[in-house]
């Protein structure tokens, strides 16, 4: 049985999202509509989810001595990592003392901090397919490795990098050195390791938003949402849609991958596991413990979105993944440098049949900074990406 609490009262029930960007955002609306206490941490002030949540931190998460003193001080039931960049040894060392649970647990944000963690997972302990690969740190082992198997083309990216940062494609050997100056540069911590991928050349690529929820016996259920399509440019989503229509083989093939991934990292919550399909033949690419970016379309094409499936799945409540209606999703960008941003052309993107938008309210904008999305539900999917991408195109962005 779950009991749930009072927020603000000696009886409540504490969640704390390390990380309160636009995901953790909806996290924390979710939580906040069952009446659980909610701590939102980010190493910036005014954060997206700190504007939604009771409480509101400021930390550097990936600064052990920071996170343990905030864990110790708030005493939430629940912490619940939104992003990568977090000191996940000491989450261990937390969840392993009793004083916290961690989602889905200490050990999958840890695996999943990093490409090379998950990555050896999946295809060394798991051996589920994925691409060819090598770790490298340095320019000379980066060629070797591409010389002694990976070919071209390939992709480099920082082992420590998310959204695409300091990612490129090799298409040959005057491209290489580029690469490595552009990980260099674009890691989150420039410790200088990369992963070099052989390049698949998929049919699409989809995330599998995969939930370990508890079923009524107390036992942990898998369920799975409709497959979600996405546009990647320069390794960060555009535009996703949902359902996307798979060959029953390669959909099958996907929920196995799906499966053994998420079984294996364990815990409640859940999983955007994202996956390339060519023909009838599935790789496994890359896993998130928490909800997606390409995830944000459930927001309009699901009964319950991922981030209330996600804030369901760790309560120990029943999840619906199903589907309601199709959708589509198209990302809005800031365009601008400039702190204090306004939007035009709200109204016009909400006269677009079937639309609905979030803003994210991040304080301060970047030309490439994701500061909203634009969401369409429609008969079908076609019509629901169009209609997204023109309700997006009708917000501009703008210095005040
Ligand atoms: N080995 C690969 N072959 C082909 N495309 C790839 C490969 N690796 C990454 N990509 C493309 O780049 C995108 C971002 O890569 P990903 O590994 O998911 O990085 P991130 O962690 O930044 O999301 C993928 O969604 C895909 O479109
Ligand atoms: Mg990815």
């Amino acid at each position: 049985m779950t009991t749930l609490g009072t927020p603000l009262s000696p009886h409540a029930t504490k969640v704390m999202l390390l990380g309160a960007g636009e995901l953790g955002k909806e996290v924390l609306i979710a939580l906040q509509r069952l009446g659980v206490e909610t701590i939102a941490v980010d190493r910036y002030d005014h954060a997206p989810g700190q504007q939604v949540a009771h409480h509101a931190r400021t930390i550097a998460m990936s600064d052990p001595a920071q996170l343990q003193a905030l864990i110790e001080a708030e005493r939430p039931h629940l912490v619940v990592p939104e992003i990568e960049a977090i000191a996940t040894p000491m989450l261990e060392q937390l969840e392993a003392a009793g004083t916290v649970r961690v989602i889905p647990t200490a050990r999958a944000a840890r695996l999943t901090m990093d490409r090379e963690g998950i990555r050896v997972l999946a295809a060394e302990t798991l051996g589920l397919p994925t691409s060819p690969y090598r770790f490298c740190d340095s320019l000379a082992e980066l060629q070797a490795a591409i010389d002694g198997g990976i070919g071209y083309p390939c992709i480099v990216k920082p082992v420590m990098s998310s959204s695409g940062k300091g990612q490129s494609k090799i298409d040959g050997p005057a491209d290489v050195q580029q690469a490595w100056d552009t990980a260099m540069a674009g890691g989150r911590v420039s410790h200088g390791r990369v992963i070099v991928e052989g390049f698949i050349d998929f049919d699409y690529e989809i995330t599998l938003l995969t939930v370990r929820s508890l079923g009524a016996d107390g036992t942990p259920v898998t369920s799975f949402c409709d497959p979600i399509g996405h546009v990647q440019v320069s390794g960060d989503y555009v535009e996703s849609w949902q359902p996307h229509p798979m060959h029953p083989a390669a959909l099958a093939k996907a929920r196995q991958i799906a499966r053994t991934v998420t079984d294996n990292l364990g815990g409640q919550g859940l999983f955007g596991v994202e996956l390339f399909v060519q023909g009838e033949q599935v790789w496994f690419s890359e896993v998130s413990p928490r909800p997606h970016d390409t995830g944000l379309v459930t927001l309009c094409t699901q009964h319950q979105s991922e981030f209330e499936l996600h804030a369901r799945a760790i309560l120990g409540l029943p999840v619906d993944t199903s589907l309601r209606n199709p959708g589509a999703s198209a990302v809005i960008y800031g365009g601008v440098e400039a702190v204090g941003i306004v939007f035009d052309g709200v109204d016009e993107a909400l006269r677009v049949s079937g639309t609905d938008l979030r803003l994210f309210g991040k304080p301060e904008s970047f030309t490439k900074r994701r500061m909203g999305v634009a969401l369409a539900r429609a008969g079908d999917v076609e019509t629901a990406r169009g209609n997204a991408k023109l309700a997006a195109s009708k917000v501009k962005p703008r210095k005040a």
